[in-house]
């Protein structure tokens, strides 16, 4: 699916202030591309994969996603869209305290992909290339951060969806990790997914096809 963003602005308040974070934005990004969004801490990386989401409403402008225009659909059916196309990962993802891993992977693709038989040929590969496969029994209070963040990385992608959208998913990696997690997502995208991450990884520009500055977009 490709997603295309309209002149889109969006303000916060911040006391009794408002300011502007994105200030007239609109792209195309083509289906199938991997595509990293750039820039300094507070630039607005997160806000604007918040938006493209459907997660945070503009102020004003237009996200389309494939044919739909999400920013005028209302909760139920966005979070229909969300669960049948996109794959999230935000900066605070978690995995739920009280299920294992494979648990918690699991549990995800039944509420999301109920129609679907499980493919664990692809949950196994995918554990595999993120360092996972000794980890479906465990807890998240048995987990460091990084596998914590991985686990949610490999739960968005088992659901292979067709956009996938994931706010640094690559902080406070291991170089190897970063690797694995950028190698993984250039494959989903060579699959036909459209994969937009956020990094201030350098790494991350040489796996992409489309690199965004968000510094640079706002002069
Ligand atoms: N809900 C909010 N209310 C007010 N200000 C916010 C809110 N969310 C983010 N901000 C501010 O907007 C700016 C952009 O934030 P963010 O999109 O998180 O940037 P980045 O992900 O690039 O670090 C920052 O200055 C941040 O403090
Ligand atoms: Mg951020």
């Amino acid at each position: 699916m490709n997603i295309r963003l309209e002149d889109i602005c969006k303000e916060y308040k911040r006391g009794r202030r408002s300011f502007t974070v994105l200030d007239n934005i609109s792209f195309e990004l083509p289906s199938g591309k991997f595509v990293v969004i750039k820039g300094d801490s507070g630039v607005g990386k997160s806000t604007l994969l918040g938006i493209i989401s459907g997660l945070i409403r503009p102020t004003s402008g237009k996200v389309f996603i494939g044919d739909n225009e999400i920013t005028s659909l209302e909760e139920g059916k966005l979070s229909s869209l969300r669960n049948a196309h996109l794959g999230i990962v935000t900066q605070d993802s978690d995995l739920i305290p009280y299920l294992t891993m494979e648990d918690n992977i699991k549990l995800t693709y039944e509420i999301n992909r109920s129609d679907k038989e499980f493919d664990s040929q692809r949950y196994d590969e995918i554990l595999d290339i993120l360092g996972l496969s000794d980890l479906k029994g465990s807890y998240p209070s048995e987990m460091s951060g990084g596998e914590i963040k991985r686990a949610a990385v490999a739960r968005a992608l088992v659901m292979s969806p067709d956009v996938v959208i994931m706010d640094e998913p690559t902080a406070n990696l291991d170089r190897n990790n970063v690797r694995s997690v950028l190698r993984l997502l250039r494959m989903m995208s060579d699959k036909g997914s459209t994969v937009i991450i956020s990094s201030h990884e350098e790494e991350a520009s040489a796996f992409a096809d489309i690199v965004k500055d968000l510094e640079r977009e706002a002069v």
